[in-house]
């Protein structure tokens, strides 16, 4: 399925600080997950969706993030010199991935202010936001079925899944009315990190949205909300609630993701991701019943 009208934008702006100081002098983005940045996956994410054009919102230290899809002339022709043709394919695979622009978020004001300053970009067309922190397995693709509700409705859509109690602190939570579709649900209400108790659900938003262009007029006037930031969940609040528009869908998603935002998670996804490699995972699961049995 191809979706050329499109255009992705992944949010690259934050602190994160959860990483320093491996993160000082670098984006938490670019964070090797097995041997490709985090945002790498999120690219070919967007590409096997059948998206081409992916603005990058970033802040300090983006200079990586540009260099990572850029081609670097010396690197392969030394490659090629040394007849390195699969080290010369990866090298060159990322910078000819997609039409890669990046814009600066300015000040960190929170993940609805990132996501406004894509506007220009983007125009009067929906678009995907995917954040970096969730990456989707790659055999269970979201991004088309979350298009194909979006063609559906007219609508946004957000991707749920179900979390622990104790994790719901963690994510924006939607109270919902089922559809008739397995899936899909109708979203009523959103919650930006709620405390536990008091929860509307367990349904959290993982890092995919497919948004309708009327998201920004509602981001410009949006107020600070938890902790102090613009909250993309308040604008989308604002939109379920709108009676007299298309409101918001979600799709509930039942693959396999992966968290990179805090260590553990971070770690748990590269155990996962290399695991299940054909040229890393046999040594690996060798190697971790080993360690295993004398834990
Ligand atoms: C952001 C959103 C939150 C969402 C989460 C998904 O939070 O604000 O609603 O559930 O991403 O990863 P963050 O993790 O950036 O604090």
């Amino acid at each position: 399925m191809s979706h050329p009208t499109y255009k992705a934008v992944i949010p690259a702006a934050g602190l994160g600080t959860r990483f320093l100081p491996a993160t000082k002098a670098m984006p938490k983005e670019m964070l090797p997950v097995v041997d490709k940045p985090a945002i790498q996956y999120v690219v070919e994410e967007a590409v096997d969706a059948g998206i081409r054009d992916v603005l990058i919102i970033v802040g300090r230290n983006k200079a990586s993030i540009g260099n990572h899809f850029d081609s670097v002339p010396e690197l392969e022709s030394a490659l090629s010199t040394k007849g390195d043709h699969t080290k010369l394919g990866k090298v060159a695979h990322s910078s000819q991935l997609a039409d890669i622009h990046l814009t600066r978020q300015g000040e960190p004001k929170g993940l609805g202010h990132a996501v406004l300053r894509a506007k220009r970009h983007v125009g009067d067309n929906a678009f995907v936001v995917m954040l970096g922190d969730d990456l989707i397995d790659e055999r269970d693709p979201l991004l088309p079925a979350m298009l194909a509700v979006h063609e559906r409705t007219g609508a946004s859509v957000i991707a749920l899944m179900e979390v622990a109690p104790e994790n719901v602190h963690l994510y924006g939570i939607a109270t919902v009315t089922e559809t008739g579709d397995d899936d899909v649900v109708k979203v009523d209400g959103l919650v930006e990190k709620p405390r536990a108790e008091d929860a509307p659900s367990r349904l959290a938003i993982i890092g995919r949205y497919v948004l309708t262009p009327d998201v920004f007029e509602v981001l410009e006037r949006t107020t600070p909300g938890k902790g102090g930031e613009i909250q993309l969940t308040d604008a989308l609040q604002e939109l379920a609630a709108d009676a007299d528009g298309p409101g918001v869908y979600g799709l509930i998603f039942r693959g396999r993701r992966y968290d990179t935002g805090d260590r553990v998670d971070y770690i748990k996804a590269i155990v996962q991701l290399a695991v299940d490699r054909e040229d890393l995972g046999p040594d690996l699961r060798t190697w971790i019943k080993e360690l295993a049995s004398g834990l």
